[in-house]
């Protein structure tokens, strides 16, 4: 019988997936955990994963992944709550209460392709072009064009703003907060209607719930970063909401009917947004945003991706570029598995962005062999001794 199909997790008794869940993550309990209990949320709900687990931490992280990052700010915040338009939770509440979410190494950042997967069959075609006609929409709607820079210009960076060859800081973030609000409802959606699905149908759910909760926080977790750059206006903030209205209730209802085409267009989407980073990325680096040459990563980003203290806003892009890849690679992979019996293969661990940057997905076969690997891991937790 298939590996992927009813959860060989199933069979293992709670006890003992949970042992052996400890032996696969000990060395990173032992690295991360013990030396920094601070951080024992993310590490924690980390020790589903095993490489992923071990490279993150740069010790000069400050802790509070969402407490602490409106230091940013100068709002005061006291007791329980504050009126801070972006965070309620007050400057002396510490502590990290994230997701489970992959940390990445300086070479695994500069691991990431842009890549683009051809449409195979009909659903795929209609998810692909859904999302070209969604991006020429916001394209267009926002002004944005891919104009490119006429060899040897002579241009100034003024000229090249004026002439629509470069965006502007302000552009940018616009694009990017927009983007990041939208990015974030379908992993939600997905988990909702699983979870829904696992209650009405009285059946387990085969590990999809929690990689599809971990894909919306971490997308929320990527507008708040960019939040403390910049306080949008009413008229920005009716757009979400107008955006939000319409595009949540119609992946919900498009999730019931086809969820791997749902699948499938997230892992388009996925595609555009590491093309949008990588592009950003390039500006940055060509000096063509300047305010953002030597900004300093915001603490909320220091503290989620746990980056150096005198970590970069290009660091924090090259983190979210490698996220992005992450949402690609999951989802495309996701789309080529049966949803109502396979498990999913990103349940226990992820590979790493050597392989996930390069990669558009697993098939359905890499897929089972992905969880027959992960199945050996359980198991040799489970014979090893100390794990007894
Ligand atoms: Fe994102
Ligand atoms: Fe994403």
């Amino acid at each position: 019988m298939s590996l992927l199909v009813k959860a060989t997790l199933i069979r293992a008794t709670p006890s003992s997936r949970l042992a052996a869940l400890h032996r696969v993550s000990s060395v990173f309990i032992t690295e991360n955990t013990l030396l920094r209990p601070h951080a024992s949320l993310i590490h924690t709900n980390g020790s589903q994963s095993n490489s992923l687990t071990r490279k993150h931490v740069h010790e000069e992280s400050a802790s509070g992944t969402e407490g602490r990052h409106r230091e940013d700010s100068s709002s005061t915040k006291q007791g329980l709550t504050s009126s801070d338009g972006v965070s309620t939770v007050p400057a002396d509440v510490h502590g990290d209460w994230v997701l489970f979410h992959p940390v990445y190494s300086s070479d695994e950042l500069k691991a990431v392709e842009v890549l683009h997967r051809d449409a195979k069959t009909i659903s795929d075609k209609i998810a692909c072009n859904l999302v070209k006609l969604m991006r020429w929409g916001f394209d267009f709607v926002s002004g944005y064009k891919h104009k490119s820079i006429p060899p040897n210009s002579s241009m100034t960076l003024e000229e090249l703003k004026q002439g629509g060859y470069v965006l502007t800081e302000k552009a940018w973030l616009s694009r990017i907060l927009f983007l990041e609000t939208v990015a974030g409802v379908p992993g939600m959606v997905a988990a909702v209607l699983r979870h829904l699905g696992s209650l009405r149908l009285m059946r387990r759910d085969s590990g999809w719930i929690h990689t599809l909760l971990q894909e919306a926080e971490n997308e929320r977790m990527h507008l708040m970063t960019f939040m403390t750059l910049r306080q949008p206006t009413w008229l920005f903030r009716g757009l979400v909401l107008g955006a939000q209205g319409v595009f949540y209730n119609l992946f919900f209802l498009s999730y019931l009917i086809s969820p791997r085409t749902c699948h499938r267009f997230v892992g388009h989407l996925e595609e555009e947004a590491v093309l949008t980073y990588t592009r950003c990325i390039q500006e940055i680096e060509s000096g063509r945003l300047p305010e953002w040459t030597d900004m300093p990563a915001p603490e909320i980003a220091k503290d989620y991706w746990r980056l150096e203290s005198n970590a970069k806003l290009l660091d924090v892009m090259y983190a979210v570029r490698s996220d992005e890849s992450t949402h690609r690679f999951v989802n495309h992979s996701l789309a080529n598995l049966n949803p109502k019996t396979d498990v999913n293969p990103f349940a226990f661990r992820e590979p790493d962005m050597h392989v996930k940057g390069k990669k558009l997905g697993f098939e359905r076969n890499e897929a089972e062999k992905y969880v027959q690997e992960s199945h050996k891991l359980l198991q040799q937790g489970r014979v090893d001794p100390e794990s007894k």
